[in-house]
């Protein structure tokens, strides 16, 4: 723990002189190979998936990647939930448990299959799925379940896949943070009836925005293929409800280039979070993220936990304090999804659907103190920047400005900064 304190030292917000003077790296990892790739794609003129076959190119590099027989190409992660879920045959009246601690669309994915999210609690060492408050919230409407590997950690899907079968429930894997990621020697995405992964700009790899839904179901593949394109297996012939969910192919180029340094760009990540560990270890009240040997973290996010009580400062004043020394700490998901607006009034759709739907007929409700263990993580855990664009270098000054902050906690406390 820091304990000397020099005047030269003092921290920004308190007058002294930031640790940085310019931002830390942000955004994507992109290369020359990426820019050639999908100007080649724009130079061609065929720029769908509906004429240029690059698309699929894809799909099958990423299934062969991941490990599963099929891999259908969206326009977004998001897409990717609301198509697996309806081709997994999700719909009204069902209940699908999901965590609170996660993206939004995480749960808003249910709401657009017209079924009902219902919220699990997760584990405090991982953050993920934690499979015996799975088990206590499942009902006999409960369908589906949607562990996500938050940050790049793989859930446990040892417990989760016992209590999924013992119960005949469908699994949907959000692996959109977890490109590359492994549990017990296993691939994530080829646990459950099928996995969907983002490639949002900030993920591990990237085509700008994009999703994949992966799966070893044929007919779930197949189903998937006809929401992404209008629920139209033959021109102008329509014969479920979908949508246009389809991959461009400049994005599908960028994929495959991405897909190429993936496994570069997640040792980067491990590397940098190890670094990270080494320096943050030592400071009492700073749990850093530790994952099993059996489990292969990719480090989408570096997300340690801040304790108030040991630290004897506000994670809240920490991070203030870090932006005025150049260094973003953010809170990440600053609630549990379900105390938001959104879910505590139940506003989604016309009328309370699918809330108020007949075929559901029951009250779900969300009260405060639903996951207590998501509700304390939500206030204690932040991020720290990760990303191949991260240097150790820029990780010393990350690590200075905390042990910076740290020793001057009781001047910051007074101040309430
Ligand atoms: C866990 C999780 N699920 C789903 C999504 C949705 O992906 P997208 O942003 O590509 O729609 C994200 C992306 O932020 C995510 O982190």
């Amino acid at each position: 723990m820091a304990s000397s304190k020099m005047e030269s030292d003092r921290p920004a917000i308190l007058g002294g002189k930031p640790v940085r003077s310019r931002p830390l790296p942000h955004g994507a990892y992109i290369d020359e190979e990426d820019i050639r790739a999908v100007t080649e794609v724009l130079r061609s003129g065929k720029l769908s998936s509906l004429s240029n076959p690059i698309v699929e190119e894809f799909e099958k590099a990423f299934a062969a990647y991941v490990g599963t027989k099929y891999a259908v190409a969206v326009n977004s992660g998001t897409a990717a939930l609301h198509t697996a879920l309806q081709a997994m045959g999700i719909g009204p009246g069902d209940e699908v448990v999901v965590p609170p601690y996660t993206f939004v669309s995480t749960a808003t994915s249910v709401i657009h299959a017209n079924a009902i999210p219902v919220f699990a609690d997760v584990e405090l060492s991982s953050y993920n799925l934690d499979a015996n408050s799975f088990e206590k919230s499942i009902t006999q409407r409960t369908k589906a379940v949607i562990p996500v590997h938050l940050f790049g950690r793989p859930a446990e899907m040892d417990a989760i896949m016992e209590v999924a079968r013992r119960h005949n429930i469908m699994v949907l894997e959000d692996a959109a943070q977890a490109h590359g990621a492994s549990y017990k020697g296993r691939n994530v995405g080829t646990f459950g009836n099928a996995a969907i992964f983002s490639f949002y700009e900030s993920k591990n790899m990237t085509t700008g925005e994009g999703g994949m839904i992966v799966t070893d179901d044929e007919k779930i593949a197949q189903r998937a293929r006809l929401i992404r394109q209008h629920g139209e297996p033959s021109w102008y012939y329509y014969v479920e409800l979908g949508y246009n969910y389809r991959m461009p192919a400049m994005e599908a180029a960028l994929g495959l280039s991405q897909l190429k340094k993936l496994d570069k760009f997640n040792s980067i990540r491990q590397s940098n979070a190890a670094y990270y560990n080494s320096k943050l270890s030592r400071i009492k009240g700073i749990v850093v993220p530790k994952a099993p040997d059996y489990v292969k973290h990719v480090y989408h996010v570096y997300a340690p936990r801040f304790l108030e009580e040991e630290l004897g400062i506000s994670p809240s004043i920490i991070s203030k304090a870090l932006s005025a020394e150049g260094i973003n700490l953010r809170p990440i998901y600053p609630r549990a999804l379900y105390l938001d607006p959104l879910f505590q009034e139940k506003k989604v759709r016309p009328k309370g659907c699918p809330y108020s739907c007949p075929y559901y007929g029951v009250t779900r409700d969300y009260p405060p103190g639903l996951c207590p263990n998501v509700e304390r993580l939500t206030k204690e855990v932040f991020s720290l920047p990760v990303s191949p664009l991260i240097t150790k270098e820029d990780i010393d000054d990350v690590v200075a400005a905390i042990d910076k902050v740290l020793a001057w906690k009781d001047e910051l406390a007074k101040i309430g900064a």
